[in-house]
C-alpha cells in the first residue's frame, strides 16, 4: 500500500475517531508492514498534525466550495499532500503525481483534477498566503485559539515561547537502569554500539541521544538496561524520597515509566502497588515490568473504585501521574493540538481533583503525595493544589529543592521547551 494512502487513512482516523496519534499507528496493519516506508510515513503523519491548523487554513483559500463532510477523505489527502509540499524537501511534481493517484485508491478518481488543480495552484501561489499565516499567532504556530487564550492568561511573558517549542521535534531520552549498570557504563556500551549520547542534568540515570533511535538498535533494550523516558518524567521519582521498607502506591501506573523508575531507583522498598483503569494499557505495564526484569502488586481498577483495589492498609508514599490535558507534551503528540477541546480539559480536572480525594484517604500521615501532569495549564497544575490545601487541613506543600522549573507557590512547573525538557508540573504534599 502507497505511503501517501497509508498516511492519509491514518490522519483521517485520528480525526475522524478521535483517537490518539500513537495508538492509530500501533494498531494499523498497513503502517505495521510498511518497512522502510515507516519512516516517511510517520513523519508525514507527525507533519500533518503540527500544521494541521495552518495546512486546513491554506485548503480553505484555495478551494472554492468547502469539501462535503462525506468526502472528507478527499480533505485529509489534500492536506497531506500540502503538508509534504510546505515542509518536507520531496520534489513537488512527486508530491502532486503521488496525491493524485492516491484518488484512486480511495475511491475518489473523480476528484483527481481537483487535486491536480489545488496543489499547482499551491505550488504556484505559495507565498501569497505567507502574510495572512504570519500576522496570526493562530496560524503561523498553529494552534487553535483557545489554547492560545488559555497560554496567554497562564503564562503571559512565556506563552509565544511555547507555542514555537510545541512545534520542535523532541529530543530522545533515556533512563539507565542502574540496578543492572551505571549510567557511564551504559554509555560506552553505547559508544560500542555507535550510539552517541550525553549525561543529562537533574536526572542522575538520564541520557540524551544525540539522534532518535530505534529502541531496538539500543544495547540491552530488550533484556532491561535502559528504558526511553522524558527527562522531565525522570523528575518525579527522587521526589518520593524513597527509603527501604515504605510501601508505596503508583495510581495511574500504565504504561509503567515510573512505576519502574520506583522500583529502579530503590530496591528495598517493602512493596510498590500499581494501579491502571484501562486494561490493554495495563497489559503494557505488565509488559515493561517484565521486561526490566521487576514486580509490582497489579490491580486493574479505577482509583475511585477505592473497595475494589484498597484493603485499608495506608501507603507511606504515592504517586499520582494524573491524566491531563498532555498539553505539556504538544511537541511529541502534535495531535493534541486538534484534539483536545475545553470540555475535555473540563472533565479531566475535575478528575483530577476527583483522584487526589480518593488518594489522600490512602496516605499514611507524615506520609508523601507526589501529584505530577504533563499539562501546562494553571487549573489542573497549581490552582488545583491551592484549592486542595486551602480544602484540607492535614495538608501541607513540601517545597521542591531543585535547580529545575519554575516556582508556582503550589508546587513546581516546567514549561515546554524549557531546558530541553516536556512541560510538566510537580508538587509534593505531606500529610500531619
Ligand atoms: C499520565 S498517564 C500515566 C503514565 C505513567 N505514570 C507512566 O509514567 O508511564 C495516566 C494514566 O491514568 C489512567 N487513569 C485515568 N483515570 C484513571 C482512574 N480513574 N483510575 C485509574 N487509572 C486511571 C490512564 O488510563 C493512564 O494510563
Amino acid at each position: 500500500m502507497s505511503s501517501r494512502l497509508i498516511a492519509t487513512q491514518i490522519v483521517e482516523q485520528v480525526i475522524e475517531s478521535k483517537l490518539p496519534l500513537t495508538y492509530a499507528l500501533r494498531h494499523n496493519e498497513s503502517f505495521k508492514q510498511a518497512g522502510n516506508d515507516k519512516a516517511l510515513i510517520q513523519e508525514i503523519c507527525y507533519g500533518t498534525f503540527r500544521w494541521y491548523a495552518q495546512l486546513e487554513y491554506i485548503l480553505d483559500q484555495l478551494l472554492d466550495k468547502r469539501i462535503k463532510k462525506k468526502d472528507s477523505r478527499l480533505k485529509y489527502l489534500m492536506i497531506v499532500g500540502l503538508y509534504q509540499l510546505r515542509f518536507m524537501r520531496i520534489p513537488p511534481h512527486a508530491v502532486v503525481s503521488e496525491t493524485v493517484n492516491t484518488c484512486k485508491k480511495i475511491k475518489m478518481e473523480w476528484a483527481k483534477n481537483l487535486v491536480n488543480a489545488i496543489l499547482r495552484r499551491y505550488i504556484r501561489e505559495t507565498e501569497l498566503f505567507n502574510p495572512a499565516v504570519d500576522n496570526d499567532d493562530g496560524l503561523r504556530t498553529s494552534h487553535s485559539k483557545w489554547i492560545i487564550e488559555q497560554l496567554r492568561r497562564d503564562w503571559p511573558k512565556e506563552w509565544k515561547s511555547i507555542l514555537e517549542a510545541n512545534n520542535q521535534h523532541p529530543p530522545m531520552y533515556l533512563r539507565v537502569n542502574e540496578l543492572r549498570q551505571s549510567r557511564e557504563q551504559y554509555l560506552i556500551k553505547m559508544k560500542q554500539a555507535g550510539i552517541a549520547g550525553q549525561i543529562t542534568p537533574y536526572s542522575k540515570q538520564g541520557i540524551l541521544l544525540e539522534k532518535p533511535t530505534d529502541v531496538e538498535q539500543l544495547p540491552g533494550f530488550n533484556k532491561g538496561e535502559v528504558s526511553v523516558q522524558e527527562l522531565a518524567a525522570q523528575l518525579s521519582v527522587e521526589l518520593l524520597d524513597l527509603k527501604p521498607e515504605q510501601t508505596v502506591l503508583d495510581a495511574c501506573a500504565a504504561p509503567g515509566g515510573k512505576s519502574s523508575h520506583i522500583l529502579e531507583s530503590q530496591a528495598k522498598i517493602k512493596s510498590l502497588t500499581v494501579i491502571e483503569k484501562d486494561p490493554n494499557r495495563a497489559k503494557r505495564l505488565s509488559e515493561t515490568l517484565i521486561r526490566l526484569g521487576l514486580h509490582a502488586i497489579t490491580k486493574v481498577s479505577d482509583i475511585n473504585d477505592i473497595d475494589h483495589w484498597w484493603n485499608k492498609e495506608p501507603f507511606d508514599r504515592i504517586l499520582l501521574d494524573a491524566p491531563c490535558s498532555a498539553t505539556g507534551v504538544i511537541r511529541r503528540h502534535p495531535d493534541i493540538k486538534i484534539l483536545r477541546t475545553p470540555e475535555d480539559v473540563k472533565a479531566i480536572n475535575s478528575l483530577q481533583m476527583q483522584l487526589l480525594t480518593t488518594l489522600w484517604q490512602t496516605l499514611k500521615p507524615k506520609g508523601l503525595l507526589v501529584y505530577v501532569t504533563c499539562s501546562i495549564f494553571k487549573k489542573e497544575n497549581s490552582d488545583l493544589i491551592k484549592i486542595f490545601i486551602d480544602k484540607n487541613t492535614d495538608c501541607v506543600l513540601k517545597p521542591i529543592e531543585a535547580e529545575w522549573g519554575k516556582d508556582t507557590g503550589y508546587g513546581k512547573q516546567i514549561l515546554t521547551g524549557q531546558n530541553n525538557m516536556d512541560g510538566f508540573f510537580y508538587a509534593c504534599l505531606e500529610k500531619i
